[in-house]
């Protein structure tokens, strides 16, 4: 066996475009992260260390900040937490965390199917958001597609018992293949009767890729589920 054979990369559910940083991005990284990052040598456990309350949310993929702070926001009381790996972004979410002096969000810029278990004690999170993640369409690239068996079982562990996964998509055949996932994942039960879809939550914010995948006429799946209590 070759080294290159040997040493094989993991599939990541993104691409790197660094290049496309522009130097606005790229200050608001050097001068904020330090401010609303989280310190990755401390594993966030039951509480928030930067909110009132104890409750603790995470976006998955935040995008451009949309919904995180749209929520943090909303709930003053409760931490919001977003990951995203994506730096322009993260950059443009820093700078807008900050002009609005909004205390109770923190960015991690990074993969979350990387980090997720090195972040979190098991059962610390109140809600975990997963907002029309990357679809990767073609069939030969499936396999990138974040929301797997192995994800959702990491999800599940960080959650506390009650605790609420929301994942929302327009691709019909991902969200499909997210309601069999789901089934075998013992720890994490559909919201839904019929086990599949729910009505989209009022407290769930709109996004640029909802509103973008319902101009192509797409159809919006929102898929709850509640971790086990015991
Ligand atoms: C299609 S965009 C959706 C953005 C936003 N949630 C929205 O609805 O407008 C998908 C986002 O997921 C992020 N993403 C992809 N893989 C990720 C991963 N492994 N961990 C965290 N975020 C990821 C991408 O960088 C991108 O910002």
């Amino acid at each position: 066996m070759t080294r290159s054979q040997n040493f094989s990369r993991p599939v990541r559910s993104f691409v790197r475009r660094e290049g496309r940083m522009t130097n606005a991005q790229k200050k608001a990284i050097e001068e904020l992260e330090g401010k609303y990052g989280i310190d990755g040598a401390q594993k966030i456990s039951d509480g928030c260390p930067f909110a009132k309350g104890t409750n603790i949310h995470l976006e998955i993929g935040f995008g451009d900040g949309e919904a995180l702070i749209s929520l943090a926001k909303s709930n003053l009381e409760s931490g919001f937490i977003g990951i995203d790996p994506h730096r322009p972004g993260a950059g443009r979410v820093l700078r807008k965390i900050d002009r609005d002096e909004i205390s109770n969000a923190r960015v991690i810029i990074g993969d979350a199917a990387e980090l997720l278990p090195a972040l979190f004690q098991p059962q610390s999170l109140t809600r975990i958001l997963v907002l029309f993640p990357d679809p990767w369409p073609k069939k030969r690239h499936n396999k990138r597609r974040l929301i797997n068996q192995a994800f959702l079982s990491d999800l599940a562990d960080t959650l506390k018992p009650g605790g609420i996964l929301h994942i929302a998509t327009d691709w019909q055949d991902y969200a499909e293949s997210i309601i069999e996932t789901l089934i075998s994942v013992t720890d994490l039960k559909n919201t839904s009767e019929t086990n599949d879809y729910c009505p989209r939550p009022s407290w769930r914010p709109e996004t640029k890729y909802e509103r973008r995948g319902l101009s192509l006429g797409h159809q919006v799946f929102d898929i709850g589920s509640i971790k086990n209590e015991s």
